[in-house]
């Protein structure tokens, strides 16, 4: 039986550190670890998923899988990271759950198996948290429709709870996502696994593409027009339904958006060098390194194969660095709505990188950041403005001017996650000492976020 660990609520304070040093330890990457778990359940066998992250999110995902009927073994635990074992009947012998299925705070769990639930010939509903409670599911609802499941929300199918009523044989469509978002294209193509027919998502930005090339390693042919296997830009992805997965063992690259939190702490401290080790640069992901090189961060990358694990790319093929990052002196600079959708999860840390740039940041069509585990529009606003920052928003637009002293002041979480590890890492420059109501909501995506902050400081 699948047990998930209990967890706490906090709040903590940091003070200003004196320097920053060393590596800390990043989680698995939390996109490509609830993939794993996922395809892991409809593969028909054993897989292993190495170094997955061992955050809230992926626990309910692990649950999730369990409570359809995979077996799921928690085979190494280190506090940060988790190996699971994952004996799974395949997609046909998963069954209908007792339950409701316990999302908690994950949109990507919510999302990713609605797909998945939509070939399976049973009633399942998927809830989570409040947050969750709050997060839009026309977006995935409309496209599974037209697929040929039966899908019923709250408020007029747009909140969840998510009740699912899958069929055993879907439709296949071609469609054309309205907003930038790779839990919607990854439920459709999840789907189309068990559709008749040719199953096509067009996205006029290209999403991170962790579902298409795991589908791949698994011997799935996946299609992509233009060819070209990074860039951004308007991309369809294609596959045919029909097909089975075959189980694999992988190991999970560090995450790139966790990465984020320490690339901006080192280049904002004045006295700081920071090293992450084989962290995913997948082209889809890396935006935020890109911008925070442009906005004149001094990060050192290096392919991970040349380091001390000797692994350039992980089973599915995705590329992994090691960086390194000094203090820096940063400038400006304008992110347009395209570039936004590139690092829709590093925005908030971003805006805390430019507080401490010269000149003035503008982040242009950043609406989808209100659909997030918060309001992070608002919750960055709010946390950046009680520290001192100047902050304005105007719609979906956000503009910083800085650079501007943070002074240490109470910040406000949301219990978002990453709004918790933003105020966290300012509170590193900040004068005086930051506190941050609900801290613990860094376990979402980061359970040891804080012991690596005191050790780096020390
Ligand atoms: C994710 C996609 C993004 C991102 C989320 C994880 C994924 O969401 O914000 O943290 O794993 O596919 P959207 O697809 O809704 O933009």
């Amino acid at each position: 039986m699948y047990a998930s660990p209990l967890v706490g609520e906090s709040s903590r304070s940091v003070s200003n550190a004196a320097h920053l040093r060393g590596q800390p330890r990043l989680p698995g990457d939390k996109s490509i670890s609830h993939r794993a778990l996922i395809l892991a359940a409809i593969a028909e066998g054993d897989s292993l998923v190495a170094g997955a992250g061992d955050g809230r999110d992926v626990q309910a995902t692990a649950g999730i899988v369990a409570a359809l009927g995979a077996t799921v073994e928690r085979a190494r635990d280190d506090g940060l990271n988790v190996d699971y074992r994952v004996s799974s009947p395949g997609a046909e012998g998963l069954h209908e759950p007792e339950s409701v299925l316990d999302c908690r705070n994950s949109g990507t769990s919510l999302r990713l198996l609605s797909g998945v639930l939509a070939g399976l010939p049973f009633f399942s509903v998927l809830d989570g948290d409040a947050s969750l409670r709050s997060r839009p599911v026309a977006r995935i609802i409309e496209p599974l429709r037209s697929m040929g499941a039966a899908l019923y929300a709250r408020r007029s199918d747009t909140l969840p709870p998510l009740v699912v009523m899958g069929r055993q044989r879907l439709g296949a469509i071609d469609f054309t996502t309205r907003v930038p978002s790779a839990q919607v294209k990854s439920a459709i193509l999840l789907a189309g696994l068990r559709a008749e027919g040719r199953t096509t998502v067009r996205e006029a930005v290209a999403t991170r593409d962790h579902t298409e090339r795991m589908l791949r390693s698994r011997g799935i042919e996946v299609r992509r027009e233009p060819v070209a296997s990074s860039g951004g830009g308007p991309v369809a992805w294609t596959l045919e339904g029909g097909v089975r997965l075959r189980p694999v063992d992988e190991r999970v690259p560090a995450d790139p958006s966790a990465a984020a939190f320490w690339l901006v702490a080192g280049a904002i401290h004045p006295d700081a060098e920071l090293t992450l080790r084989d962290v995913g640069v997948n082209p889809t992901r890396r935006a935020a390194i890109d911008f925070l090189v442009r906005m004149g961060a001094r990060i050192q990358e290096r392919p991970a194969g040349e380091g001390p694990t000797g692994r350039a790319s992980d089973e599915a093929g995705e590329p992994l660095a090691d960086l390194t990052v000094r203090s820096s002196e940063l400038r400006g600079i304008d992110l347009d709505p395209d570039e936004v959708a590139a690092a829709i999860d590093e925005i908030p840390i971003l805006c805390l990188a430019a507080t401490q740039a010269r000149g003035r940041t503008t982040i242009r069509g950043a609406g989808e950041l209100r659909n997030k585990e918060s309001d992070r529009i608002a919750g960055i606003a709010s946390g950046l403005s009680a520290l001192g920052a100047r902050v304005a928003v105007d719609g979906d637009d956000i503009t910083i001017e800085g650079p501007t002293r943070l002074v240490g002041s109470p910040t406000r979480t949301l219990d978002d996650h990453r709004l918790a590890m933003t105020f966290a890492v300012a509170g590193l420059i900040a004068s005086g000492s930051t506190s941050i109501d609900r801290a613990d909501s860094a376990a979402v995506s980061y359970p040891s976020f804080f012991i690596e902050l005191e050790r780096l400081r020390a």
